[in-house]
């Protein structure tokens, strides 16, 4: 038997039925926000991601030279994909320009639950605005798609890099030992920051002040460090004013302030985000993003983004978690012709349920009634219509009902309204 590759997954019907129901959902949201769905390549130019993406991305880079000779990459992400589009073609629209997207990625990541090389995700851009208002209601966005998907179990973390980038001046961490600290901090492996930086020659004191003030919530704290930069003061405050008058609206439980939020993307800038479903383990990150710069490194003219991405995968593995009772697929009827002469008009029968928008199926293995009813009750139809002759004769059909095993005669131009 040949092997599926490694990291990539097939989906059963059940699972595509769950999948379809999750989307449409978020697809909804999105809407109800404003945003507009758009749709941009699987692959793309490589240049594309090595431009500023970071270097784990690149590391984890899908990429292959076509017939041409061209240098491709299948996209790990999304981000840097729309923005190549918006700077190509739709710069000239209104802003701001709130876009949306699913779509899948692939990264040569070491899979594991929750962790593939193909995987989806849905996210948004939004481009044109960056006042704290609309960093809110983004963040809020997030929040609410997973929130209106029916998950509960969340927990939402705000970090601002230009903060981060603060504190590391404050401490005289040099770009080069921030480069080894920042995949621990991600990580929030604090011991071996501490370890890490007492090998680079800070005290025990230093080391300790600097975890604490990494992982404090408390916002009078962290703003210490940004006294000479007046407008990242403002700007955080003024956003942590609007969630808080905001949590009870979009009915956020919990929001909080994590600075060791560092994103795994080069291009972010400011403020950072990422929501957590604590159930899911080690891959419990659901969503992640924050404000970025990518426009003006593809060649457009400067204006502020920000958007995120909703691991799509992610997020059924947290609803599973939660127990959530997804609906079932069901078909409304199943048509059974008692022999082989009524196969035609059974058809006719089927189509004409069918125009009407219900969704019928019919015998087409000609089984004869009782394996053909064996057959319904393995698919869960609770509706079954048995064409015979005789019934046929006075326009009728039998009608059964597989949940009380009664059985009537029904007029076939009446079936439709017995059936609703
Ligand atoms: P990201 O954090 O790299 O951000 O990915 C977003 C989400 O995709 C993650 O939180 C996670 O749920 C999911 N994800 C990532 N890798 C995998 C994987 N190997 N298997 C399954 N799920 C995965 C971005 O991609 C940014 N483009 C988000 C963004 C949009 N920032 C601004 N706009």
């Amino acid at each position: 038997v040949l092997q599926i590759p490694r990291g990539t997954r097939d989906f059963a019907s059940d699972e595509m039925q769950k999948r379809r129901f999750v989307e449409d959902k978020i697809r909804l949201t999105f809407k109800q926000f404003g945003y507009k769905e758009i749709q941009t390549p699987t692959f793309e130019t490589l240049e594309l991601f090595t431009a500023k993406s970071g270097e784990t991305i690149i590391d984890e880079l899908y990429s292959f030279k076509d017939k041409g000779g061209r240098d491709l990459a299948l996209r790990p992400e999304l981000t840097a994909p729309v923005i190549r589009f918006y700077v190509d073609k739709l710069q000239m629209e209104s802003k701001p320009l709130k876009l949306f997207y699913f779509g899948n990625c692939f990264r040569y990541d070491r899979p594991q639950k929750g962790r593939y090389r193909e995987f989806m995700q849905t996210g948004c851009e939004l481009i044109g605005t960056d006042t704290p208002e609309a960093t809110a209601e983004l963040i809020a966005l997030a929040y609410t798609i997973l929130k209106n998907i029916g998950l509960k179990d969340l927990k939402l973390y705000i970090g601002n890099l230009s903060i981060l980038s603060s504190i590391f001046k404050a401490f005289n961490i040099s770009k080069e030992q921030q480069k080894n600290l920042t995949p621990l901090i991600d990580k929030s492996l604090f011991n071996d920051v501490v370890s890490c930086l007492k090998d680079f020659g800070f005290s025990e004191k230093d080391s300790q002040d600097f975890i604490e003030i990494l992982q404090t919530s408390d916002v009078k704290k962290i703003i210490k460090f940004t006294e000479k930069d007046d407008q990242t003061k403002d700007e955080m405050m003024r956003l942590f004013q609007i969630l808080e008058l905001l949590k009870n609206i979009f009915e956020i439980k919990t929001c909080e302030i994590k600075l060791s939020i560092v994103r795994g993307l080069d291009y972010y800038k400011g403020v950072v985000f990422e929501i957590d479903a604590p159930r899911l383990g080690a891959e419990k990150q659901l969503c992640g993003g924050g404000a970025y710069e990518l426009i003006p490194l593809f060649g457009g003219s400067k204006t502020p983004t920000s958007g995120f991405a909703i691991g799509f995968d992610r997020t059924i593995l947290a609803l599973e978690e939660e127990k959530y009772k997804f609906p079932e697929i069901k078909l409304d009827v199943y048509v059974i012709p008692i022999n082989e002469n009524l196969m035609i008009k059974s058809l006719e029968i089927t189509q004409n349920l069918r125009k009407e928008g219900l969704s019928v199926d019919m015998d087409l293995l000609k089984r004869g009634i009782s394996k053909s009813l064996k057959y319904a009750s393995s698919i869960n139809v609770e509706k079954i219509i048995i064409v015979g002759q005789k019934e046929l004769d006075e326009d009728s059909v039998t009608f059964r009902d597989m949940k009380t095993g009664k059985q009537e005669l029904v007029k076939i131009n009446s079936l439709y309204e017995k059936i609703r």
